[in-house]
């Protein structure tokens, strides 16, 4: 017995002495302490003067060898490195030094730990390879590395430890592929790689892994091909998480095989095929998420098998036909995300008599029925979104059963009746999205109740009655939107929640003056109250520092506009269709966001505002229909409108010759190149502006503003002198209109090379000579109008010209030729009125804008005339909102990127 314990000491003397010398435990670990940064002292247990086995972290064998087997130091707030030292730690089976903040390389002096059987550095930032030489660490059952700064491939190392039940590469830098030998172990039970930039094919030796319960591929890497058909010959596994990696192919059918599989994840792939029968077989499936990707098909009726299903989505596909009413009688179902495909049919009446739906998502399908009744189990849904349908009917009045819900939405259905009342037992709600239905009625005061409502939209519904003044007593309100209803009456006396981020009340029938306390809503960043009766501008609307965009267009608003002073985050000013004088407030130049100015229809006296050079990012001017006068400037002047792109200067007094300087600076215009990748619209995803634009005597409404939309109008004027040349380098024009002005000279032939223009009027002028044969090469001209000139000669013949009647020609003096029946020589010509109704084909221009008819029934002049419209958020509305109200909340949840990285708890 003595002599084997001889034996043994000799023989631990020998390997020890072909490292470095031997040293006790407690030094290996005060030198550990000693490579560490503990900043918050955790470690000062550890202290030469007291035994190490009562060390903080540290666990002994027994009493009498004082041998350390474990150490644990997670969570301790450590940094610096791990030092090799710790290898003298020859008894140790579990270290442990998860969630701190050491970095480094993981040291390779580890792989003498020949007992290890626990090793655990995740949620570091260890980096580098992982070191060849812990080949040796043959007892290794556990290897935790998730969520450090690791390199280089994965490990080939880690195969040759037999005994790994547990590998965690997830959350590093890793690159290459997934080694076809990670088939080998015969014991593994989970298997993650998951976070990593890995590509190639998933190995189908992945299959060989017959013991694996959970299998974590997917975040980040990307992969060629798809799931291989192997998976279904790990009989053992529970779950499988391959989302967001690039899968393509179908889902094999051999999943169907995972008799134990509670959990199936592979969503944000780009997955085809139709969903299998088989996977109706997963009778212990609980969570099904395979959304974003590109599955056709039905719901396959094995489905209704899955009796244990807790979560399914199928959210962001291509699925087609009914929603099968088994759906709703599955009695464990807590979230269905069924939104943004192509469902038809009615909703499955049996949803939520099960008592357990939390999530209810049935938006952007085609579903045509009334909303479900049997909500009345509901008390435990939180969230149910069924907008963007064909839903009929009313909203149900036992929604006021659903006491947890906190997202109703049914905008965008049509849906009919009043609001309920018992909406206001919803005291958890926090949105209410009712917006674009045919719902009437008041406001009811019940809605009161909803303590927790944010966001509440109604737009777009036949809502009636005065402002609900008590709306003020929802003190965490932050988005309201009550525009194109009937609301009527005056401003109630008191105003909003302080939290108010987004207020519209336009397209109503209110009057009065819009109260001064508006301008206390200082977080305040979209007001719209266009589209009313309202006749004071609160002189303090100036001074809101955090306005982005303030509509009062179309109102009845008299007296100067007022300064402004704290406009630093201003970016559309829309004061168009009212009775505003005086001049232009220079105080605008403080507002330096500013991309969109609106003064049109008023009655503003004002010379032109060159002082707008100073706003840099000026994009859309217009003063229509005012009082200007006086001249814009001459070949003197500084102009730089670089970012320019739509100006109307039109029905004004402005009078004097057009500077060539003007047109010269105006970059935008210039740029031709810009529809290259893809369209791109005013607003930039914060919100879109839209542009209502005059064409003969009708205003057609453009839903958002192209940037490609660059137009110059400077009609009905007094303009005099000769057309610039250098017009011509405009090259996006779209649209120019220097009709009804006392222009004179020639046409110039640089528009010949204008090759996006579409529209051209230079009607009721005195231009002399001929019309260029240059201007045929304008292939995108859709209208052309240069009647009531002094032109002559013979009209240029072929392309686009052969499709423009003689109302293009008519009142000049000597045009002839074809579409004109007169011959050379006569000089007078006909002009058949123009029709003045519009198809919304006649519009469908070279760029395929979305035109929209609006006919507004005011004159907006003969020919093309701008005017600008209103502000429409369209679908972009809920990106907006998510930005500003969710956003915080999002935010919250969100775990950072690198945690976000791969681990599933
Ligand atoms: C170790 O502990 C002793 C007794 O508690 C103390 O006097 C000494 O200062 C400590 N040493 C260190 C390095 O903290
Ligand atoms: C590991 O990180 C340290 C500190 O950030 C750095 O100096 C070192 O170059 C890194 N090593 C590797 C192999 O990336
Ligand atoms: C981890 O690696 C990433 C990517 O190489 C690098 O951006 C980051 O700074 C590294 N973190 C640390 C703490 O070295
Ligand atoms: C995989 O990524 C590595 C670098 O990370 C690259 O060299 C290799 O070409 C990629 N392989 C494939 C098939 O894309
Ligand atoms: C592992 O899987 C591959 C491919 O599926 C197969 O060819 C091979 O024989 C398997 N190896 C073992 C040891 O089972
Ligand atoms: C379904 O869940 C119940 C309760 O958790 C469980 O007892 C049953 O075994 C599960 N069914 C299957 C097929 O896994
Ligand atoms: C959606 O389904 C309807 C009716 O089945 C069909 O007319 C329509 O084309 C489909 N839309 C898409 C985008 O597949
Ligand atoms: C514009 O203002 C000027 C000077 O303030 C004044 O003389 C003129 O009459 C005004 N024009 C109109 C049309 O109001």
């Amino acid at each position: 017995m003595q002599l084997l314990l001889l034996l043994l000491l000799l023989l631990h003397l020998q390997i020890h002495t072909t490292h470095s010398a031997h040293i006790p435990e407690y030094k290996a670990l005060l030198s550990a302490k000693s490579l560490i940064d503990d900043t918050q002292s955790a470690l000062s247990s550890w202290n030469a003067t007291t035994n190490h086995c009562t060390w903080r972290g540290v666990t002994c064998s027994d009493t009498t060898h004082h041998h350390v087997t474990s150490l644990d130091l997670s969570g301790l707030n450590l940094c610096g490195t791990l030092s090799p030292d710790l290898a003298h730690l020859r008894f140790l089976w579990d270290l442990t030094v998860a969630s701190n903040q050491l970095s480094g390389p993981i040291p390779p002096q580890l792989s003498s730990l020949s007992a290890l059987r626990y090793l655990n550095l995740s949620n570091n930032i260890f980096n580098g390879t992982f070191p060849t030489q812990l080949a040796s660490l043959k007892n290794l059952q556990v290897l935790d590395l998730y969520n450090n700064n690791m390199t280089g491939e994965l490990p080939l190392t880690v195969v040759e430890m037999p005994n790994l039940r547990h590998l965690h590469l997830g959350g590093n830098y890793f690159t290459g592929q997934i080694p076809t030998q990670y088939g080998q172990w015969q014991f593994i039970e989970y298997l993650a790689v998951s976070g990593n930039e890995l590509n190639g094919t998933i190995p189908a030796e992945i299959g060989n892994l017959t013991t694996l319960r959970e299998l974590y591929l997917g975040y980040f890497n990307a992969y060629e091909g798809g799931i291989p058909a192997e998976i279904g010959n790990l009989s053992e596994l529970v779950r499988i998480d391959v989302a967001n990696c690039g899968l393509t192919g179908e889902i094999p059918p051999e999943i169907g095989k995972l008799q134990k599989l509670h959990t199936l994840f592979l969503q944000v792939n780009a997955l085809s095929g139709s969903l299998m029968v088989e996977l109706g077989n997963l009778a212990s499936l609980k969570s099904m998420d395979l959304s974003n990707n590109m599955l056709t098909g039905e719901i396959p009726s094995s489905f209704a098998q899955l009796k244990n299903m807790t979560l399914l989505n199928l959210f962001r596909n291509k699925l087609h036909g009914a929603i099968p009413d088994f759906i709703g009688d599955l009695p464990a179902l807590e979230v269905l995300q069924l939104w943004d495909n192509n469902f038809t049919g009615s909703i499955p009446q049996g949803l939520g008599k099960n008592g357990r739906l939390k999530t209810l998502d049935l938006s952007s399908n085609n579903i045509a029925s009334t909303i479900l009744s049997s909500i009345s189990k509901c008390q435990n849904l939180e969230v149910l979104n069924l907008s963007n349908n064909s839903l009929t009917g009313e909203i149900p009045e036992n929604i006021g059963n659903c006491s947890s819900l906190f997202r109703f939405r049914v905008n965008d259905n049509k849906l009919t009746g009043p609001i309920p009342r018992e909406i206001g037992n919803l005291e958890n709600l926090d949105a209410l999205d009712l917006g674009s239905n045919q719902i009437s009625g008041n406001v009811p005061a019940e809605i009161l109740g909803c303590r927790n409502l944010a966001y509440l939209d109604l737009h777009s519904n036949l809502i009636t009655g005065n402002f609900p003044g008590k709306l003020r007593r929802l003190v965490l309100l932050q988005f309201v939107d009550f525009s194109d209803n009937l609301i009527e009456g005056t401003w109630p006396l008191h105003v909003l929640p302080r939290h108010i981020v987004f207020f519209s009340i336009s397209r109503n029938n209110l009057s009065g003056e819009i109260p001064s306390l508006f301008c206390n809503l200082n977080l305040i960043n979209y007001l719209d109250f266009s589209h009313n009766h309202f006749r004071m501008i609160p002189v303090c609307l100036g001074n809101m520092s955090n306005l982005i965009n303030l509509d009062l267009r179309n109102n009845n608003l008299h007296g100067t506009i007022p300064k402004f002073v704290k406009c630093s985050n201003l970016r559309s000013l829309k004061l168009a269709s009212n009775q505003l004088e005086g001049p232009l407030p220079r105080s605008l130049v403080n507002c330096k966001k500013l991309e969109i100015l609106e003064f049109a229809n008023n009655k503003i006296n004002d010379t032109f505002p060159h002082w707008l050079v100073n706003l840099p990012k000026l994009q859309v001017l217009s003063l229509r229909s005012n009082n200007f006068h006086g001249s814009i400037g001459n070949h003197k002047t500084k102009f730089s409108f670089p970012n320019l792109r739509i100006i109307d200067l039109s029905h004004n007094m402005f009078h004097g010759h057009l500077p060539s300087n003007f047109f010269k600076y105006l970059t935008a215009m210039m740029n031709v190149n810009m529809d290259k990748g893809g369209l791109q619209y005013m607003g930039d995803g914060y919100y879109y502006d839209s542009v209502t634009i005059c064409i003969k005597g009708n205003d057609i409404n453009v839903e958002k503003i192209q940037t490609l939309l660059t137009i110059i109008d400077f009609s009905n004027n007094s303009f005099k002198g000769e057309i610039p040349k250098v017009i011509g380098k405009l090259g996006s024009l779209k649209g120019l209109n220097f009709s009804h002005n006392n222009l004179m000279g020639h046409i110039p032939i640089s528009f010949g090379i204008l090759t996006n223009l579409e529209w051209l009027d230079l009607s009721s002028n005195k231009l002399t000579g001929n019309i260029p044969v240059q201007l045929t090469d304008l292939t995108s001209l859709a209208i052309l109008n240069l009647s009531k000139n002094h032109l002559v000669g013979l009209i240029p013949q072929g392309k686009q010209f052969n499709t423009f009647t003689n109302a293009s020609y008519s009142e000049n003096l000597g045009l002839c030729g074809f579409p004109m029946t007169k011959t050379c020589g006569n000089d007078e010509g006909q002009h058949p009125p123009l029709s003045s109704t519009i198809q919304e084909d006649d519009f469908e221009f070279a760029n395929g804008f979305n035109w929209k008819v609006v006919l507004l029934g005011y004159g907006c002049g003969f020919m093309f005339g701008l005017s600008m419209g209103y502000l429409v958020f369209l679908s972009e509305k809920s990106k907006w909102l998510a930005n500003s109200v969710y956003g915080k909340r999002h935010n919250k949840v969100r775990r950072s990127k690198k945690n976000a990285r791969g681990r599933i708890i």
